[in-house]
């Protein structure tokens, strides 16, 4: 969660391409090279090896000049890549934020700030093109230098008599067989160099630790067991960055079977208490400890621990694929009845069988197609086919309008049956039903106990209460 996504992607896709063209191509090359060098100073040097020694001493700066110039130019390529990104990420981004950069007016701003990234783009490949055509003026300068130092040499040494003129001719196409492999070689060092890095970025990745379960973690049927049982946090504190603290001292218990409300301003550390609760970010040991059922969750494998918690995350995601298939992504297998059943609950079999495809509609590019409240319905019905003993609902209700939020609330307390459920909302009549509420402010537990005892508090809890319920009077007076 560090890395940014598209930094991962690419790791995965250009890093790899190049090491992949490096190996597959350069290889090739390199032999080629090798052989060709090696036979051409070979025959050279049996011909005459003054002559030889003067064309091999041009060889390293050949070499060195041509692997120079190779580098630089890949760093202007990588600079020229780099922009080209930066290029269609505007343009992707406006294309998918065209509403927003309508409904804000902001047509102007993101055409010329288009522009000016596509200008300065062209710029970068008008100064490539220059720096090329220069480098390879001057590459081409210094190999033909050599060719001028052999041609001079081998004629005075014909007019001497020392080198016959077949031998002269031959001794020269062999040295234009060694020119080219020569002014290769500097370009597959610089490449070299360049599929080095490429490894090390693809390692980084490789070498990142795998998520890990304890070596002792307890079986699969204590954990199936113990998940059935009380939620316990103890002295609970946990931030993402080790010295900003998002939530502090968390002591609470959550009876088996109950249901457990969570209020709290935005940014309160609700959503990471869950967080911590699946694991998604692991406890540090000295931190204070989860456990259910008595078992702590950190000795539990993480694969048995989130079958056995349902979760409909804030921002429910669904995949590009049909309704049914995100619904009954925790079992292929499942039957249309079971899918129906608990889009019913979720109170959107309705929404969906109003689709022209109905189930085998195909959720769009990232859920265009489905509103907020039908993504978050799905989201839950997709939750209710695992069937967990623990369930949570991280807002999940918060994008649908009161009554439809009622409607599923009953129809989940029907079909919840005996598991413990956790509730985080913002509105007070999702949470009156709970059997406990806790209010969260800045990470820290500030109220807690029954609807009624908060109520008789006087508290943040009664301040909401009062707000929502005469705002809604209101609405019906
Ligand atoms: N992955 C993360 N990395 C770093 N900081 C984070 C991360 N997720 C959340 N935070 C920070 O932790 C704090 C608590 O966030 P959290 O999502 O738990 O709040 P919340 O109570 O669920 O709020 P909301 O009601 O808006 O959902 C926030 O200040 C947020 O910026
Ligand atoms: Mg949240």
């Amino acid at each position: 969660m560090k890395n940014k996504t598209g930094d991962i992607i690419q790791r995965c896709t250009s890093d790899a391409e190049r090491v992949r063209i490096f190996i597959a191509e350069q290889m090739v090359s390199v032999v080629r090279i090798v052989i060709m060098m090696g036979l051409s100073l070979y025959f050279m040097f049996s011909m005459d090896w003054r002559l030889s020694l003067v064309a091999a001493c041009a060889i390293p700066v050949i070499v060195g000049y041509s692997a120079f110039f190779h580098a630089k130019i890949g760093g202007s390529f990588e600079k020229c890549d780099e922009n080209e990104g930066i290029l269609s990420t505007i343009a992707q981004e406006n294309l998918t934020g065209v509403r927003v950069v309508r409904a804000f007016g902001r047509e102007e701003f993101e055409r010329k700030r288009f522009e000016k990234q596509n200008v300065y783009y062209t710029g970068l490949w008008i100064s490539l093109m220059k720096l090329m055509a220069v480098f390879w003026g001057i590459g081409d300068f210094i190999s033909g230098l050599q060719v001028l130092l052999i041609l001079v040499l081998g004629s005075v040494f014909c007019v001497r008599g020392t080198l016959s003129a077949g031998e002269f001719i031959a001794f020269l196409s062999y040295n234009m067989m060694l020119i080219w492999p020569v002014r290769q070689l500097g370009r597959v060092i610089s490449e070299m160099s360049k599929a080095g890095v490429s490894i090390e970025r693809i390692m980084y990745i490789m070498n990142s630790p795998v998520e890990k379960d304890r070596d002792n973690a307890v079986s699969r049927e204590e954990t199936d067991k113990a998940l059935k049982g009380d939620i316990i946090f103890e002295n609970v504190n946990f931030g993402y960055e080790p010295d900003i603290p998002i939530v502090s001292d968390i002591n609470l218990t959550i009876p088996a079977g109950s249901t457990f409300g969570i209020l709290g301003s935005t940014g309160s550390g609700k959503s990471t208490l869950m967080h911590l609760l699946n694991r998604l970010y692991e406890l540090p040991e000295e931190n204070g400890k989860i456990t259910i059922g008595g078992v702590d969750i950190a000795d539990m494998k993480a694969e048995d621990l989130r079958r056995n918690i349902g979760m409909v995350l804030q921002e429910p995601f669904l995949f590009s694929r049909t309704i049914s298939e995100n619904i009954s992504i925790t079992n292929r297998n499942m039957s249309m009845e079971e899918i129906r059943k608990a889009a019913k609950i979720a109170c959107v079999d309705e929404a969906i069988t109003e689709f022209k495809n109905g189930y085998d509609t195909v959720v769009g590019e990232r859920g265009v197609t489905l509103s907020g409240g039908q993504k978050q319905r799905t989201a839950i019905a997709r939750m209710l086919t695992s069937r967990a003993p623990i369930m949570v609902f991280d807002d999940s209700l918060s994008a649908v309008d009161a009554e439809t939020d009622a409607r599923i609330r009953r129809a989940l307390s029907e079909s919840l049956g005996d598991s413990t459920v956790i509730l985080i909302s913002h509105r007070i009549t999702t949470l009156m039903q709970a059997d406990q509420i806790m209010v969260l402010d800045k990470g820290r537990i500030v109220e807690m106990g029954t609807p009624d005892e908060l109520l008789e508090k006087n508290g943040i809890y009664r301040k909401i209460y009062d707000m929502q319920l005469s705002l809604s009077e209101d609405e019906t007076a």
